[in-house]
C-alpha cells in the first residue's frame, strides 16, 4: 500500500531520476538480462543495443512518478505499454524480476547515502502500485482474448498459406490456424505477436496486420532487415506449409471516430498497419489521402493495392514520393526526394485560418517520424489529431 510519505518521497526523486533516469535503467537492464536468461528471449537486442528499450522505460517511471497522485495522466501511455506487453506475453511473475532487479539498480546506482531504506521503501511500494495497475490491465486483455469468437490465449500454431513478393525487400505471409478454427477480428492498425525458434534461440516479434480482418487468416508483410535475424528466417526458411506460433492481436493504433478528412504518411514498411486502417477510413466514405514514400520504385510494395483502392473509391486522393527516381517500373513518383512541408502542405486538405482540420495517421523510421511530427505541426494540423506507431520501443518525436 502506497502511503502519503511513500508518495512523497517518490515525488520528490523526480529530479533525481531526470538526470539519471537512463543510466539508472541501462544499469537495471544489465543485470536483469545477466542474471535472469529465462527473460531474455522477451527482450529485442537490437532496441537495447540502440538504447531505445532503456528510454521508453525510463520515460514511463519517470512520468509516473511525475504523476503519483493522479494517475489517470498516465492513461494513454499505460495502454500502449500494456498493448505491447500483450503482444509479448508478458505474466505477472515477470513483474517480480523487473521490480527486485529496478529497486536493486536504484541502491546500487544512487549509493546509500541517496538510497536510504525509506526511499527504496517507498519506491517497492510506488512499483508494486504500478505493477498492479498494469499486470491487472494485462489479464483483462488476455481474457478478452481469450473469450473473443475465434481468440485464444498463448501460443497458437498457424499454417503459412501464402507467400508473396510485394516488392524487392517485403514478403507478404498469409497465416491460417492450423486447428481449421476461426481467427478472432481485430482492429486495423493492431499487430499480431510472432513466437519463434532460429537456430534454437527463442525470440519474439511484432507484425502489423497488413490485410482486412476477414474471420479466417492473417496477412504480415515483412521487410527484409539487414542483419536481421527474425525477418530474414522468415524471407528464407518460412514457406507455404511451414507452421508459426502466434499470440493474439493487439495495440492501440487504430482509426479514432468522426468525420474529419483523414490522411496516412507512410515511410517504408511502415505501410503495413496503413493498408487496414485504408480499407476502414474508405468504407466511412470520408475524403482520404494516403502519401506513401519508398526510397524507390524497386522498394515500393503496394502501389497496386493503393491504385485499385483509388478506382473503387473516388474520395482517396494518393501521392507517392520516391527518395531517388531510378525510373523502374511504368509509373513516376509525385515528389522525388524526402517528404517536404511544401509538398504535404500541398497534398493534405487545405488548412483555414491557419488550421488543418484533418486527422493524421503516420509510421515510418524514426527520422522520418520526427520530420513529419515537425512538418504536420508546422502545416497547422492540431497535435491531437496527430496518431503514429513506432515498429519498435516508443520514442520522443520533438
Ligand atoms: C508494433 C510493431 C509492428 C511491427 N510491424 C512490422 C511489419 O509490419 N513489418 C515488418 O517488417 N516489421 C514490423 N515490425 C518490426 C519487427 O517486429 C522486427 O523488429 C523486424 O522484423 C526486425 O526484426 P529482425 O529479427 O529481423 O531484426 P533484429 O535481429 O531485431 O535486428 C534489427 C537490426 O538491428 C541490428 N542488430 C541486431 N542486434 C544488434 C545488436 N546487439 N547491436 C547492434 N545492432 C543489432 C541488426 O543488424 C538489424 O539491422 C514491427 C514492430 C512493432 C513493434
Ligand atoms: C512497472 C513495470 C513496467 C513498466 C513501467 C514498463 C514499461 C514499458 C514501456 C514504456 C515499454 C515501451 C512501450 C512501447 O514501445 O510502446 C515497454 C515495452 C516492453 N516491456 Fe515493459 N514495463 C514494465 C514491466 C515489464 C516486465 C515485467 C517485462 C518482462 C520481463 C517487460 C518487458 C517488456 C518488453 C519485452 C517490451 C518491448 C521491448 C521492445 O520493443 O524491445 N516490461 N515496457
Amino acid at each position: 500500500m502506497l502511503s502519503q510519505s511513500h508518495r512523497a518521497i517518490v515525488a520528490s526523486t523526480v529530479p533525481l531520476l531526470e538526470q539519471g533516469g537512463e543510466a539508472l535503467i541501462t544499469h537495471f537492464y544489465n543485470t536483469m538480462l545477466a542474471e535472469h536468461p529465462e527473460v531474455r528471449p522477451y527482450f529485442n537486442a537490437a532496441h537495447q543495443a540502440s538504447g531505445d528499450q532503456p528510454r521508453a522505460l525510463a520515460n514511463s517511471v519517470l512520468m509516473y512518478a511525475k504523476n503519483i497522485d493522479r494517475l489517470e495522466a498516465m492513461g494513454p501511455l499505460a495502454s500502449q505499454i500494456v498493448s505491447k506487453h500483450v503482444a509479448l506475453q508478458i505474466q505477472p511473475a515477470h513483474y517480480d524480476i523487473v521490480g527486485a532487479c529496478l529497486i536493486r539498480a536504484i541502491a546500487e546506482v544512487l549509493g546509500p547515502e541517496i538510497a536510504t531504506r525509506d526511499v527504496l521503501d517507498a519506491w517497492t511500494a510506488a512499483y508494486g502500485q504500478l505493477a498492479e495497475i498494469l499486470i491487472g490491465a494485462e489479464a483483462a486483455r488476455y481474457d478478452e482474448q481469450a473469450q473473443a469468437h475465434g481468440g485464444w490465449r498463448g501460443d497458437r500454431e498457424f499454417t503459412v498459406v501464402s507467400k508473396t513478393p510485394e516488392s524487392a525487400e517485403i514478403t507478404s505471409f498469409v497465416l491460417a490456424p492450423s486447428d481449421g478454427g476461426p481467427v478472432m477480428d481485430f482492429k486495423p492498425g493492431q499487430y499480431i505477436g510472432l513466437h519463434i525458434h532460429v537456430d534454437g534461440e527463442e525470440l519474439r516479434r511484432n507484425y502489423s496486420l497488413s490485410a482486412s480482418p476477414n474471420g479466417s487468416t492473417y496477412r504480415i508483410s515483412v521487410k527484409r532487415e539487414p542483419g536481421g535475424v527474425v525477418s530474414n528466417h522468415l524471407h528464407d526458411h518460412v514457406q507455404v506449409g511451414s507452421k508459426l506460433q502466434l499470440n493474439a492481436p493487439s495495440g492501440i493504433f487504430t482509426l479514432e471516430a468522426g468525420d474529419r478528412p483523414i490522411s496516412f504518411i507512410t515511410g517504408g514498411v511502415g505501410v503495413t498497419p496503413a493498408l487496414p486502417l485504408l480499407e476502414q477510413a474508405l468504407a466511412t466514405g470520408r475524403p482520404v489521402t494516403f502519401i506513401q514514400c519508398a526510397r524507390n520504385a524497386q522498394v515500393h510494395a503496394f502501389r497496386d493495392t493503393i491504385e485499385a483502392a483509388a478506382q473503387r473509391h473516388p474520395q482517396l486522393s494518393r501521392y507517392y514520393c520516391y527518395d531517388q527516381d531510378d525510373g523502374a517500373g511504368e509509373a513516376r513518383p509525385h515528389g522525388v526526394g524526402y517528404l517536404t512541408r511544401e509538398q504535404l502542405e500541398a497534398w493534405l486538405p487545405e488548412a483555414e485560418d491557419g488550421v488543418r482540420d484533418v486527422d493524421v495517421y503516420f509510421l515510418g523510421p524514426k527520422p522520418f517520424m520526427r520530420m513529419m511530427r515537425k512538418h504536420l505541426h508546422e502545416a497547422g494540423v492540431p497535435d491531437g489529431q496527430v496518431h503514429f506507431e513506432f515498429f519498435g520501443p516508443a520514442a520522443a518525436l520533438q
